[in-house]
């Protein structure tokens, strides 16, 4: 049979081939449109959020591993607001974190105000506004360390934000100085350390409230400076873990450094917080009280499961609190003069994010789950 040309089937499997070139191109080019669109906003951008608020992205407050937090002001109140790029996609973890720490009235976590993207560009989430935090305090110190007073209140204030996130069935994975920060004067909330950044957050509980199971091998998360030793290994990490990072953030606190500060190489960081257990173990606790070496034992010892003794370790941190006649009423060591502490430009810190990246290292976000 001859083929007639321009006859209506011809016609119509062309076209059915444009469409399928079409169907083909499609996604790519629309993901390029989005590719381009997926951004960070910049300092001084604005945006209405969904109650008609104008949202105007003033100060940064801090720029870390995958996006900027601002200062801002909503209905006259100054806040923060933590964005990404909506690509990033770890905000929604966050989000719901502190929605449960709100609705569960805990104490060391941000009140959250609103959160949503801009035109898919980015994600944001409006929060308390707190002021500098840990890492920044400490390294503005002429001696970059905290006084016993201020390190072991710290201790208390920390452990008792762990406590919390674990009480609603979070693991945080990325316990350091840089993920803490006391609330402002001006908020009646300076003595009082909040936790933030749950980035890394992980559910260990199922929806029994069943506690899940080891998975083994996961791979690297968290900041190499104050990962666990189980981090090291790559193991799946439980709530003895938060401690583990925990107690090198209050050792580095004290000390002003830790043995491994200047190692970068993971594995030479590992062996370091091992030698800092066996033949090293002295020299590691020499600047610390005894309770100390007593507290790594307790996280030591414990397994993946196991819950850790939260008002054992806070009793001994107590005990330290009395040996030194550290006072009842709460001033830090960053605290100047009572009345000329209040500014909110305090939030505003001195040091770069660049300094403070290179220093600490970033966390490590590349194996997630
Ligand atoms: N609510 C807040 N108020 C004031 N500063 C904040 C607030 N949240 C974060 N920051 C600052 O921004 C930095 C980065 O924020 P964070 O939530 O830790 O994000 P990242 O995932 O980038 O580490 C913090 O270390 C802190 O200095
Ligand atoms: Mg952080």
């Amino acid at each position: 049979m001859s083929v007639i040309p321009n006859s209506p089937t011809l016609v119509a499997e062309e076209n059915i081939e444009k469409i399928r070139a079409v169907v083909e191109i499609a996604p790519r080019v629309h993901r390029v449109i989005l590719e381009k669109k997926d951004r960070l906003p910049l300092q001084g951008e604005m945006f209405e959020n969904d109650k008609g608020h104008q949202i105007v992205l003033k100060q940064k407050l801090g720029d870390g591993a995958m996006g900027h937090v601002f200062l801002t002001e909503v209905d006259g109140r100054s806040v923060a607001v933590k964005t990404e790029k909506h690509s990033t996609a770890m905000l929604p973890m966050e989000i719901k974190v502190l929605l449960i720490t709100m609705r569960e009235n805990c104490k060391h976590f941000c009140r959250i105000y609103d959160y949503g993207n801009v035109r898919r560009e980015y994600n944001y989430m409006i929060i308390s506004l707190l002021g500098r935090d840990l890492y920044r305090l400490r390294s503005e110190m002429p001696t970059r360390s905290f006084s016993i007073n201020t390190t072991t209140k710290i201790a208390l204030e920390t452990l008792e934000a762990i406590e919390e996130l674990h009480s609603i069935g979070y693991l945080s994975r990325d316990v350091k100085p840089s993920n803490f920060a006391p609330g402002l004067r001006d908020f009646k909330e300076h003595k009082t350390i909040f936790m933030f950044d749950f980035g890394l957050a992980k559910k260990y509980v199922d929806r029994e409230n069943r506690k899940l199971k080891s998975r083994g091998e996961v791979g690297w998360r968290g900041t190499v400076r104050y990962g666990s030793l189980n981090a090291h290994k790559r193991l799946d990490l439980g709530r003895r873990d938060d401690l583990e990072c925990w107690f090198y953030m209050l050792v580095e606190m004290h000390v002003g450094e830790v043995p491994w500060r200047f190692l970068t190489d993971r594995a030479a960081v590992g062996k370091a917080k091992i030698h800092a257990r066996e033949e090293g173990r002295a020299n590691f606790f020499f600047k610390l009280p005894k309770q100390f070496d007593t507290i790594l034992q307790m996280i030591d010892s414990y397994a993946f499961e196991t819950r850790p003794e939260y008002r054992q370790i806070k009793k001994l941190i107590n005990e330290i609190r009395a040996e030194n006649n550290c006072p009842n009423h709460i001033h830090w060591d960053w605290q100047t003069d009572e009345s000329q502490y209040s500014e909110l430009t305090e939030a505003v810190s001195v040091m770069s994010d660049m300094a403070i990246l290179a220093e600490q290292g970033a966390t490590n976000v590349t194996d997630r789950g």
